[in-house]
Formats: structure tokens, C-alpha cells, sequence
């Protein structure tokens, strides 16, 4: 089993299909797998190799918003944990909310927001995964951070970073809720990843986030959202994303 995996959101899938002798497994031949079922996500588990290294690649994860229980959204997290992973990547489509950012950019995600009403360490405490308490003061490493950072200036593909925000959905924000996510903090928005990174943070594993800012957030520009907006921004980065990641990977 590799040591690294990697969570690929919405539109992003397609990094899956670089990797070398790979093996694919749809997610309905996994054993008490949940299938995910969301446009754009191809749900399948892809394990190959990359920059020489081997990887773990989930196309397609499950949301909140699918009304899941939060202990199923966190399923396949889990299972990478136990299996011995150490270094997990979770991406992401997200609204842009910081003025200063485009819709295409790629954003490292420094910390986060859960504003989600859920938190998937509530219930009994599993001791085989971690503490009832788990400290989150670092949940996307710093190390890492810094790997992509360099993978950056390597590639050349340019990346900011930022604080990401995450709400229940499926509906997008009203223009008045991203003012209110502007003012505490959060730089982008989105519907998944917290979740998972709270998980494998309780795991002990090593977490790095990275938010395709698919669209401007509610209320920036005097247009609607749509998810075909999200999936088209997502295919026009496909190249620049790939290629990041794949200069993390070879930094891992
Ligand atoms: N809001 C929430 N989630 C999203 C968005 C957004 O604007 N874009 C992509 N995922």
C-alpha cells in the first residue's frame, strides 16, 4: 500500500489517469465502500505511480451535503489510515472569497473554518484512530505547505494561499453569507475536505490541502454560480494542476 494518497475533487479527476501502472477499482467493488454519485466525480480508487513514487488516488469522495452521516463522508480517510498511509493531499473545487484572488488560481490551504454543523470525531471516540482531543492547531502541515511552495517555483505554476471555509451546502452562498466568511477570515469556500482533514489529523497522518478556485464567490461579480462554471474552470487548470501536484509528489 503506498504511503500517500490523494483526494481529487471535483473536476479534478483526471490526475488519476496519469499515473503509471495503475490499478482501478470502482468504488462499488470495494468492500462498505460508499459510492459517490455527484457530476463530475468518476468514483473510483486508483493506486500507480508517480515521479517514482506510489500513490493512492481517489477519484471521487462523498459530501455532507449527499446527506451522508459525517462518519461515512470520512470512510475512505479512515480506511488510507489504517491501511498505512502517512501523507494524505486533499483537493477541492472552491468559491473564491479574497478579493485579490482569480477564478482559476490554485490556492494552498493554511488552515480552515468548519462551519459545516459536524464534526466527524462526534460520537465515541474509536482509540485505534486517536484522541478524544485531538489537537488542531497545525491540521495542514507546514512542511508540506512548504513543499508545494517549492513544487511551485519548480513548475512554475503559480499558487496562493489561504484559509478555507467550509459550509454544509448543496446550495451556494448568499452574497450576505460570503461578507460574513470575508470577515472571519476565510479566503475560499467550499463544501468538502474538512471533514477528511479532521480525520487524518486525529489518524496522526500528514495533511495538505489544495483549493482550485473554481468560480468567484456570491455577490463578487454581478453573475450567478453554477456547477457547470466550477467544472469548466476545473478542466481549464487540468495542465497547471497536474503538473503541481505531481512536483509535490516528487517532494514527498
Ligand atoms: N461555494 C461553495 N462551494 C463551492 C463553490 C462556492 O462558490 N465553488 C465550488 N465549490
Amino acid at each position: 500500500m503506498p504511503r500517500m494518497a490523494i483526494v481529487l475533487g471535483s473536476g479534478l479527476g483526471d490526475f488519476a489517469e496519469t499515473l503509471a501502472d495503475a490499478v482501478a477499482v470502482p468504488y462499488g467493488d470495494l468492500p462498505h465502500w460508499p459510492t459517490a454519485r455527484v457530476v463530475g466525480h468518476p468514483s473510483r480508487l486508483v493506486i500507480g505511480s508517480l515521479e517514482g513514487k506510489r500513490v493512492a488516488a481517489l477519484a471521487g469522495r462523498h459530501h455532507f451535503y449527499e446527506g451522508l452521516d459525517v462518519g461515512t463522508v470520512v470512510f475512505a480517510t479512515r480506511v488510507m489510515g489504517r491501511l498505512g498511509v502517512t501523507q494524505l493531499i486533499l483537493t477541492n473545487a472552491a468559491g473564491g472569497i479574497n478579493l485579490g484572488f482569480q477564478r482559476g488560481a490554485l490556492m494552498v490551504i493554511d488552515d480552515h473554518i468548519n462551519l459545516m454543523g459536524a464534526n466527524p470525531l462526534a460520537g465515541d471516540n474509536d482509540e485505534r484512530f486517536g484522541p478524544r482531543f485531538p489537537d488542531m492547531s497545525e491540521v495542514y502541515s507546514r512542511r508540506l505547505r512548504g513543499m508545494a511552495d517549492a513544487a511551485s517555483s519548480a513548475t512554475g505554476v503559480a499558487v496562493t494561499h489561504g484559509t478555507y471555509a467550509a459550509v454544509h451546502g448543496p446550495s451556494y452562498e448568499t452574497p450576505a453569507e460570503i461578507r460574513y466568511l470575508r470577515a472571519i477570515g476565510a479566503d475560499a469556500v467550499g463544501m468538502s475536505t474538512v471533514p477528511e482533514a479532521i480525520a487524518a489529523r486525529h489518524m496522526g497522518l500528514e495533511v495538505l490541502g489544495i483549493s482550485c478556485i473554481s468560480n468567484m464567490a456570491a455577490g463578487v461579480l454581478p453573475e450567478p454560480i453554477s456547477h457547470d462554471e466550477v467544472m469548466e474552470t476545473t478542466r481549464r487548470v487540468r495542465g497547471a494542476f497536474i503538473a503541481l501536484l505531481g512536483g509535490i509528489i516528487a517532494r514527498l
